[in-house]
């Protein structure tokens, strides 16, 4: 192995006046939004650990949520009180009126850059339902909205010439002093460099953290790199126990079955045959919100009306049969292709099994409206970030609104703050030395007894196990306990691969590091709240307790485990009351 004076020899420094870590929805819509506001006066540095135009973002299947239909009944204030009462009222309810208000811009404009929105007949932009809205409000392209969004906005993009793509970069720390946000500093995998990039501001727009569970419906690359850097980095993790299940994840594999399946008409079913969220949610059925569903489902499962798997997957049905071939050939194409590929089951003839997968996290960093933090110079974007906007639960389509809106918000605070002449921070070069040592020298040369990618498998069981769809605080507590031994285990791995170029032995240990602290943030918080809110729905303590809990979380890193504090949650215009769908 080369000496790290050789590989300090090979280490880059690159500066741009803007870097956008993370390159989904919320990223490319920030770089667009400071290309056309600055016209390519700022450089922009995107960087992704994937190839750009393949984040996780591509996956969102069913739509985006936007009020296009006023003069037939639709409304901002009423997709505003949707998003509160599914929410379960931890939303703060000012964010929530100035998202709903940018949507429909944001649908406009994705239009005019040239996204194949679904139409109706009239050529009109098509909507379909999804569950806990209620209108029609989901703008889609067929079952693969994600991926057109994203292809829209690289096209537009490519209009503009001031940025650069780091893609396959691997980024290890955020570089901060004072509360001043300095660089960060990046493995370069292709290469298998150190490189430390510079920059005047940072839009961390990284997405989930979905991999910390087996049951996911998450990309294998979603690792929470973002959210682990920065609360390491000083910035606070807020409401990280609400973790969303998705009602639909078909068994085995966890693959997202989109909730337009039930948007289009699709049933759930029990192992009798019947529809079974006639008992839970008798006006909404199949499109009450998700924590509801995943919960009744759940319910149905351990009282002995699911399917059986044999690795305790167990199932219920989620039934298209009564659809047709045309409607499930022309909105649901990609459903249609999955089970036949993956399962070898054509939803046309037979129900599909599916149970709740996690999904989307609505805890992240914290973030004000404008999506700015607390560190000079950084703001945040998409699912990467906790603007308070879902609160203890999301509804569906909301996530991929949240990341253009917030995506054009932050582009449009960050090109303001490049106008003000900021200067670029100096670079503290003894964090850079250390980082430069922790990296290929504490990392990639440890020669312990301990599997990382064991761990990695151990900690997704536990989540799976521990912090469910219900929790209670013996198997919080439980589950708490086996995530820190992890990290003690951890800290004595071995690195087999000790090659610099594309070391993904490497890469596979930081993003285990980053689920371990994230798993016991996730865990601390959700052992500390006592009630059951969304998605966090606790057996010991099953009402929601106003009173005592109608308060965000806020998980602070400290060198003994996470710190726990709370801050109000802003109401302006409805009073918490009973969820009833
Ligand atoms: O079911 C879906 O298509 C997922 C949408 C979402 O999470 O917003």
């Amino acid at each position: 192995m080369e000496s790290l004076g050789y590989v300090a020899k090979r280490m880059e420094v690159i500066t741009h006046d803007v870097l956008i870590f993370g390159t989904g929805l919320a990223g490319l819509r920030a770089a667009v939004e400071i290309a056309r506001k600055l016209k390519d006066s700022a450089s922009i540095g995107l960087i992704s650990k994937v190839q750009i135009q393949r984040p996780h973002s591509v996956c969102a299947e069913g739509g985006t949520a936007a009020v296009l239909r006023e003069e037939e009944g639709d409304s901002l204030d009423l997709h505003a009180w949707d998003t509160v009462k599914g929410s379960d009222f931890l939303a703060d309810q000012d964010v929530v009126d100035r998202f709903v208000g940018l949507c429909p811009k944001e649908m406009l404009l994705l239009d005019h850059w040239g996204m194949p929105w679904s139409r109706n007949e009239d050529g009109r932009i098509k909507q379909r339902p999804f569950g806990g809205h209620s209108y029609p409000r989901a703008t889609m392209a067929a079952d693969k909205t994600g991926f057109f969004e994203i292809q829209t906005l690289y096209d537009t993009l490519m209009q503009y010439k001031n940025f650069s793509r780091y893609d396959e970069f691997f980024v290890t720390s955020i570089l901060t002093s004072d509360g001043e946000f300095q660089g960060l500093t990046v493995i370069d995998m292709p290469r298998g460099k150190f490189v430390v990039l510079r920059g005047k501001a940072m839009i961390l727009a990284t997405g989930g953290l979905g991999t910390l569970y087996g049951f996911t419906t998450y990309s294998q690359t979603v690792s929470g790199d973002g959210q682990a850097i920065a609360y390491r980095a000083g910035l606070n993790l807020e409401d990280p126990e609400f973790l969303q299940f998705h009602p639909t994840g078909l068994v085995p594999s966890g693959i997202l079955m989109t909730e337009a399946c039930r948007g289009e008409g699709g049933y759930l079913r029990n192992s009798e045959g019947e529809r079974l969220m006639e008992k839970y949610a008798p006006k909404k059925m199949e499109l009450a919100p998700r924590d509801i569903i995943s919960r009744s489902e759940m319910t149905e499962i351990s009282e002995g009306r699911g399917f059986e798997e044999p690795n305790g997957l167990d199932y219920i049905h989620l039934d298209l049969t009564h659809l047709g071939a045309d409607k499930i050939n022309h909105a649901l194409p990609l459903i249609r292709e999955i089970c036949m590929k993956f399962i070898g089951l054509d939803p046309i003839f037979e129900p599909i099994p599916v149970r709740p997968v996690a999904h989307y996290s609505m805890g992240g960093v914290e973030g004000d409206i404008n999506g700015a933090t607390k560190m000079r110079g950084v703001w945040v974007a998409g699912e990467v970030a906790c603007n308070s906007l879902h609160g203890a639960n999301r509804l569906g389509t909301n996530s991929t609104a949240e990341c253009l809106v917030w995506g054009g918000i932050t582009g449009e605070e960050v090109a303001k703050y490049l106008n003000s002449n900021p200067p670029l921070p100096k670079l503290p070069m003894d964090q850079v030395d250390a980082e430069l040592g922790r990296v290929f020298v504490d990392f990639l040369q440890k020669k312990g007894v301990e599997n990382p990618y064991e761990i990695r498998t151990e900690l997704r069981a536990a989540m799976d196990q521990h912090a469910g769809v219900y929790r209670d605080g013996e198997s919080l507590s439980e589950g708490l306990k086996k995530i820190k031994a992890l990290k003690a285990r951890f800290e004595d791995i071995y690195i087999k691969d000790t090659n610099y170029v594309y070391n993904t032995n490497l890469i596979n240990a930081f993003e285990t590091e980053n689920l371990l602290d994230l798993a016991e943030a996730m865990l601390t918080a959700a052992l500390a709240r006592e009630e059951s809110r969304g998605g966090h729905a606790r057996t010991d303590f099953p009402e929601r307790d106003d009173e005592k809990w109608l308060k965000h979380t806020l998980v602070s890193f400290g060198d003994t485990g996470p710190n726990i504090d709370y801050k109000p949650v802003t109401i302006t215009k409805w009073k918490p009351v009973e969820r009833k769908y």
